[in-house]
């Protein structure tokens, strides 16, 4: 076939639409953001920053562009020191294991990065503290002495991650020093109210440093010059707002070094014992991804990033705008690089009424999906492309948007079932019934209106399509696609060929000119289908290569200039028989995913309920460091009754105590009801921390803790006076 469709275009005019052409850059450089290798990643990530990067650069490609999509693994800083604590095992251990997990992820859902690179690789540290040195060398840092908060028991310096405390902007108490995970803003640790270190659940102190900051205000005019004058028109307005806040805020000196072990060691003198802030590195990892990928294709990376006639673009989510807009632009400016030319960055993609949070397990992970979907037996390919489908459907290009099970059902069901595949299913099977199974000839001379409207909407939806991919405007640009398939299928019905074809004549086939009508609709069907296929390509890249595949045309076919022509099909080619391209979702499948949903954050919520109370009441076996007297006075003690006790529902562990201190009376949680029936501990006499921070534990606010000893059998006992309620305890 290949032979026989490139002959048949020798000639033909070429419809490529100018404003692509005119606009080209000689190269493109395209990063998705890199995942931290923490732990599963889930759809909502897929969609902001992987699968419209994906879409955009599948459509690069079949534009025949020179383009390079880089991504990888971040694979430093405290998200991953963090993971490596709770699962008990080294850093190295936990990278190794979700850099895999999520390349294996990403190439399973189709995102055709030219490199899935890791931060951990040595051309990263090298090409890290390269970058770092330059910028030093070149008076570009300052070094500064500061104070950062520190955790005594813990003798360590606290990364931003490390400490959680209240968001000062929407109130969440579990906001993290870098950035609240609720409302997504971007923190210093120094913002949040009452905040505590994640090692020991103390306030932190403050201890003195030396670090390396980037002077984020000595480039305040550039910044506001580059973002707000000359990408004014051009860059997202969730984007330019964002970044207009951080500027009209003042800008401040950044440090860009930690006190840590874990990174890319800080290669200068006064550098022991640190290393490079994740978010200094972790950008650089595209450059170094790039490097990779020029040694593996024998290329050479520099014109990626140092040639002005390469586009850079960079896909994010919305919580890494400050990053990859403010602070890394300013890094390659100073360095000498070119600077990206947009930053789609998508907001956040919710899921069944709350925030989609893989900590809370309300999440559907990617691995999950690839699971439950793509490798059922009912799956594959078709699966992916489902879920492409959905999530460019619903992206978050311009604001949150939501998953729901039922929505993707619907999604599924009555648009790409029931306009995109019934229209090829109708095309083909009656191409089969009616035209012999080949292409039939067009018959010029009765060619009529609506046949020549639904050809011409083609080239109109291909200008559509490519206008908003260029603007990053996905959802636009698939809701196009399926328009142009639901006018073939009103074409169809319109002209209704089953009926046609029951003007029989003597012989009984269809009378000569009722044939002819047959033909021409499906010619022009056909037609359709094959545009079609170009043009969902970028999209659902697994339905393009099957509906080749029924046409048996090769790939080449693919290429975006082919679109919009009136004759990819070549008449009288036989054609293969049609293949599902897409199954419905039944209404068991939404439920049972809900249902799972519930079951998955239920179990992750109550056993971090349970830890917290294990941890509230345990008694470490090994002795702590040795305190200063001073420390071991602000501990207040005092001696209480408990005066009612009752099991927290849905939880095995806490009990809720109301306990009598002489003066007040306080409710505290606490983690003993596997050892002490709430009837039993009535009247009980208590030694009370008192003035510790109040904690919710399973909504309800625990005002104290209970000292308990743990016995020789491991049981919990209480540690009682029989003074009277209120006595201090020194
Ligand atoms: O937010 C995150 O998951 C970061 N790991 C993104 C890094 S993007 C780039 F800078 F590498
Ligand atoms: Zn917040």
């Amino acid at each position: 076939m290949y032979d026989n469709f490139i002959e048949y275009y020798l000639g033909d005019a070429c419809v490529c639409n100018t404003f692509v052409r005119m606009n080209t850059p000689k190269r493109y450089l395209i990063t998705s953001a890199l995942p931290y290798a923490n732990g599963p990643k889930h759809i909502g990530h897929l969609a902001g920053a992987y699968l419209p990067a994906d879409i955009y650069v599948r459509y690069l490609r079949s534009q025949k562009r020179e383009v390079v999509f880089v991504c990888g693994s971040d694979e430093h800083g405290a998200a991953i020191t963090i993971q490596a604590m709770k699962e008990n095992t080294t850093p190295k251990a936990i990278v190794d294991k979700y850099h895999a997990m999520l390349e294996s992820n990403m190439h399973d859902l189709g995102i055709s990065f030219d490199i899935y690179h890791r931060t951990s690789e040595k051309i990263h540290h090298e090409t890290a503290q390269e970058f770092f040195t330059t910028l030093n060398n070149d008076g570009n840092l300052q070094v500064k002495e500061s104070e950062q908060y520190f955790d005594d028991s813990a003798n360590t310096f606290l990364a931003d991650r490390y400490i959680t405390g209240t968001c000062p902007l929407c109130n969440y108490e579990n906001a993290y020093g870098d950035q609240c995970e609720k409302c997504g803003t971007s923190l210093s640790p120094e913002q949040l109210i009452n905040p505590k270190s994640t090692l020991s659940g103390n306030p932190p102190s403050k201890k003195k440093t030396t670090h390396w900051y980037l002077p984020l205000d000595k480039h305040e005019s550039f910044l506001r010059q580059w973002i707000l004058e000359e990408h004014s028109s051009d860059w997202k307005a969730n984007v330019l707002g964002q970044c207009k806040s951080w500027i009209d805020a003042g800008l401040q000196p950044r440090a860009v070094t930690r006190d840590l072990e874990w990174g890319v060691k800080v290669p200068v003198e006064g550098g022991e014992g640190k290393v490079l802030y994740v978010w200094f590195d972790a950008p650089i990892g595209y450059i170094s991804a790039t490097k990779q990928w020029a040694l593996n294709n024998n290329q050479d990376w520099k014109p990626y990033w140092e040639d002005k006639e390469t586009k850079l673009v960079h896909f994010i989510g919305k919580d890494n705008i400050v990053f990859h807009c403010i602070i890394f632009p300013v890094m390659l400016k100073l360095h000498g690089n070119i600077l990206p030319e947009n930053v789609p960055s998508n907001e956040f993609m919710n899921l069944e009424g709350d925030k989609m949070s893989t900590s809370r397990g309300w999440s559907i992970e990617m691995d999950e999906y690839i699971q439950d979907f793509v490798k059922k037996e009912n799956g594959g390919d078709m699966m992916v492309d489902a879920l492409r489908y959905y999530l460019t459907a619903i992206a978050p290009e311009t604001k949150d948007s939501e998953f729901t099970w039922k929505g993707f059902q619907d999604a599924l069901n009555s648009e790409l079932v029931a306009i995109f595949g019934n229209f090829v299913n109708r095309t083909f099977v009656l191409m089969h019934k009616l035209c012999n199974g080949k292409v039939p000839p067009l018959h010029q001379d009765i060619l009529d209106e609506s046949d020549n409207k639904i050809l011409d909407d083609i080239q109109h939806s291909k200008k559509t399509i490519e206008d908003c991919i260029e603007h990053y405007k996905f959802r636009d640009a698939l809701f196009e696609v399926i328009d142009l398939a639901r006018k073939g299928n009103k074409y169809m019905q319109e002209k209704e060929p089953w009926i046609v074809a029951k003007q029989l004549g003597e012989n009984g086939l269809p009378v000569p000119e009722a044939q002819q009508r047959i033909d021409n609709t499906l010619h022009c069907c056909l037609q359709l289908t094959a545009n079609l296929t170009i043009l969902i390509n970028p999209f659902l890249p697994y339905t393009a290569k099957k509906l080749c595949h029924m046409m048996k045309v090769v790939d080449k076919m693919l290429e975006w200039e082919n679109a919009g022509k009136r004759n990819l099909l070549s008449v009288g080619y036989s054609l293969r028989a049609p293949e599902l391209l897409f199954r419905k979702i039944e209404d068991a499948e939404v439920a049972e995913q809900i249902e799972k949903l519930k079951i998955k954050s239920k179990k992750i919520m109550d056993a971090s309920i349970d830890k917290q109370a294990t941890d509230a009441t345990s008694v470490p076996k090994e002795s702590k460091p040795t305190i200063q007297f001073d420390d071991f006075a602000k501990v207040d003690l005092k001696t209480g009754t408990i005066i009612t006790a009752e099991k927290v529902e849905k939880t095995d562990k806490l009990l809720k105590l109301e306990v009598d201190l002489g003066a007040e009376k306080r409710t505290i949680v606490s983690g003993i009801a596997l050892h002490y029936k709430p009837e039993d501990i009535i009247g009980q006499k208590v030694v009370v921390v008192t003035n510790l921070a109040p904690r919710k534990m399973k909504g309800i606010e625990s005002n104290g803790m209970i000292l308990m000893a743990e016995d020789n059998n491991g049981k919990l006992v209480f540690v009682s006076s029989n003074v009277s309620n209120g006595s201090n305890v020194n």
